[in-house]
């Protein structure tokens, strides 16, 4: 009996050593595995980029830019702007990344008082802050990427110089009455056309930067000044509402149309003959450098303070005006 319970301790107390020591040797394993494993590599900096309206679909490819450029520097990008414009919004938007202690913004440029407070407090607290797609000049931003909105318009000018002939009223479509870059684009295509005395402008409509907004700036201008015979849309997706007024108003000749912005419903529009001509603007390059400069600006180097990106003017030769 002695000896059996003997026996009955010693195997229990092998098969306690070789369970602790298998418990031993697979957890080490198990831990070597998760040691092991691929961390994702900790992004270098958190930047913000905030638009004029979140959800539009040209912002949607200065976002993409931006992403693209974001991946190549590990950089966490976050994107934030109003649901519809709307400047008090995106004024707080900035407000939000400053509090939030971002290592850079990027952002739409709004001519007021307020912005430039935003962006002095932002400088002040060591986070750098630049303009994309549209700028202001007059704050301490660092730097500006995006078109030459005066070049812009002027090119939509000389477009409608170049491609009519005869008497010509124009009826404008801006997106936003107090944003920069709209005014930039009303003032250098008003420039272009001021020494053609043939070419007048009959009036000039806000759409809000949506096409419903645009639709209806373009019923007004027509129902107030019949005479009109030429359009200009300045921002993206003014000319497709400027473009569906026009056809369902069965005028016995539709009206010469330059449109801005190449999305692709603008570019049907204008392989479709419904659209005369269109403003390029490189919205994906605009968020890819935007990032490269505000990365630069992080690294001690500043690249200048204008990044201009390119603007072209695409024709659809066969509108005939
Ligand atoms: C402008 C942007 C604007 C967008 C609206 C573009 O042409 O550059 O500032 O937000 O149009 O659709």
């Amino acid at each position: 009996m002695h000896v059996l319970k003997k026996v009955g301790v010693i195997c229990f107390l092998a098969f306690f050593v070789l369970n602790a020591g298998l418990m031993l040797y697979f957890g080490r394993e198990t831990f070597q595995v998760t040691s092991n494993a691929q961390q994702p590599p900790r992004s270098t900096y958190h930047f913000v980029l905030i638009s004029e309206e979140v959800d539009n679909e040209y912002w949607r490819l200065v976002e993409k830019g931006a992403e693209a450029a974001s991946r190549k520097h590990n950089v966490h990008l976050d994107y934030w702007g109003p649901k519809q414009a709307n400047n008090e919004e995106q004024l707080t938007f900035i407000d939000k990344a400053i509090a939030s202690k971002v290592d850079g913004i990027m952002t739409q440029g709004v001519a007021s008082d307020t912005f430039s407070y935003l962006v002095n407090k932002s400088i002040q607290k060591g986070i750098p802050l630049i303009t994309v797609d549209t700028d202001a000049p007059d704050s301490v931003r660092q730097a500006y990427v995006g078109s030459d909105n005066y070049l812009a318009g002027k090119l939509a000018g000389e477009t409608m110089v170049k491609q009519t002939t005869g008497q010509q009223k124009v009826g404008i479509v801006t997106g936003r009455f107090d944003a920069s870059n709209q005014q930039l684009r009303v003032k250098g295509f008003k420039d272009a056309v001021s020494h053609v005395s043939r070419i007048q402008i009959a009036g000039i409509g806000e759409s809000n930067i949506t096409k419903s907004g645009a639709i209806q700036a373009t019923y007004e201008l027509l129902k107030s000044h019949r005479n009109i015979t030429a359009f200009y849309g300045t921002s993206a997706l003014d000319g497709l509402g400027i473009s569906q007024v026009a056809s369902l108003y069965q005028q016995k000749k539709r009206p010469f149309i330059v449109a801005f912005d190449t999305l692709p419903e603008t570019l049907t529009l204008l392989n479709k003959h419904k659209i005369d001509a269109t403003v390029a603007q490189y919205p994906f390059v605009m968020g890819e450098r935007a990032v490269e400069t505000l990365f630069a600006l992080k690294k001690g180097t500043n690249p200048g303070p204008l990044q201009y990106t390119k603007t072209d003017i695409i024709t659809n030769l066969k509108g005939g005006h």
